[in-house]
């Protein structure tokens, strides 16, 4: 019988805007303060996109690294997966305006929407599109704008978030090396606790609308950690318990980068010690469905990476959603 085919990364890409947001700058804006910020996530600074500039924008110059980085033309993607709450429009899909952008004419593009853990999403039908032979050239975008629903007046909120994208091209791997498993969870029990209503057709852009602030992000910030720190933490023993893996073989986990506190729970859980373990949350704070892309990226062009090591993705996000992987370079 002949094996299914696996997936693998062939190249990585990302774009960071050039605004930037310090601690200090919070300082001035909110009651807040250096040392809570440093102390309760682990953030410095986030980066903000330039005005005229949209999260298609973002992916667009992310893909086109990514496909630069694979030695790849435009013309061979076959599809774009675009994991985002932040698009530029209610429709068309944020991936069909990137897929214009990018005049990947030969491709078919769609939106993915599972918040913080949507890379991962978007990595595991990436996946199965390639495993199952519909497609050949899959590029999974993660990109989010999330200055522009953030509420600049609400410090439990405000400190946390950033721009940016990054992308990465999937391809048929040749043997062993690849995505090696993947698992995806959700619980909508517990939407209302991270939520923007007011961006769908529930709440309309009316004025009551907008005096109750319905289109900026609203979280119960000491909740959804909690349940950050289990669920991540259970996608990571989940995605070991299929892979057959422990910690010892994972080189290096990379989470999404929401606060560091629950990153250093999920590495506890995994039992991969602190120095495999990725963190650049000081430098983007939470880039929601970038952040995994973005992370990765640097990862590997800092050399920690390389050929046949093995990494572990893993997110959590609003839905509740949750997601985990295990990547063989
Ligand atoms: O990305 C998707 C998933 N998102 C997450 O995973 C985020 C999960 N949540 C968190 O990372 C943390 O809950 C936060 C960083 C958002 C907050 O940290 P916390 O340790 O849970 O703080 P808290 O919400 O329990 O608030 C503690 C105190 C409160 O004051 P009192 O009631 O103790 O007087 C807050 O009002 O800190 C206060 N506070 C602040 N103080 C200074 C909240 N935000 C700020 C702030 N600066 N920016």
């Amino acid at each position: 019988m002949a094996s299914i085919p696996r997936s693998m990364i062939v190249g990585t890409g990302v774009s960071i805007p050039s605004g930037i947001l310090t601690n200090k700058d919070f300082e001035k804006m909110v009651d807040t303060s250096d040392e809570w910020i440093r102390e309760r996530t682990g953030m410095e600074i986030r980066h903000i996109i330039e005005d005229g500039r949209y999260t298609s924008d973002l992916c667009t110059d992310a893909a086109q690294k990514a496909l630069a980085d694979a030695h790849l033309h435009v013309e061979e993607v076959d599809m774009i997966l675009v994991a985002t709450v932040t698009g530029d429009m209610g429709f068309p899909s944020t991936s069909c305006i990137a897929q214009e952008k990018l005049g990947a004419f030969n491709s078919a593009a769609m939106d993915i929407s599972a918040a913080c853990s949507g890379f991962i999403y978007g990595i595991a039908l990436g996946d199965a599109l390639i495993a199952s032979g519909k497609n050949k050239t899959v590029l999974v975008i993660g990109a989010e704008t999330l200055s522009r629903i953030t509420d600049y007046t609400d410090r439990s909120t405000c400190v946390l978030f950033g721009d940016g994208a990054g992308a990465v091209v999937m391809q048929a791997s040749d043997g062993e090396r690849g995505v090696l498993g993947t698992y995806l969870k959700s619980d909508g029990r517990f939407g209302d606790l991270l939520r923007v209503e007011g961006l769908g057709t529930r709440y309309l852009p009316t004025h009551d609308s907008l005096d109750h602030r319905r289109h900026f992000i609203k979280m119960e910030g000491n909740k959804v950690f909690k349940e950050a720190v289990t669920s991540m933490g259970d996608a990571a023993v989940q995605i070991l318990k299929q892979t057959q893996m422990t910690g010892d073989d994972v080189d290096l986990l990379i989470t999404h980068q929401a606060n560091l506190r629950i990153i250093d729970a999920t590495a506890k859980r995994a039992n991969i010690p602190p120095e495999r373990v990725f963190i650049n949350l000081e430098k983007y704070g939470n880039t929601s469905a970038a952040s995994i892309p973005i992370a990765l990226d640097e990862a590997i062009k800092a050399g920690r990476l390389g050929m046949d090591k093995v990494a572990m993705l893993a997110a959590f996000g609003s839905g509740f959603t949750w997601a985990s992987a295990i990547v063989r370079f």
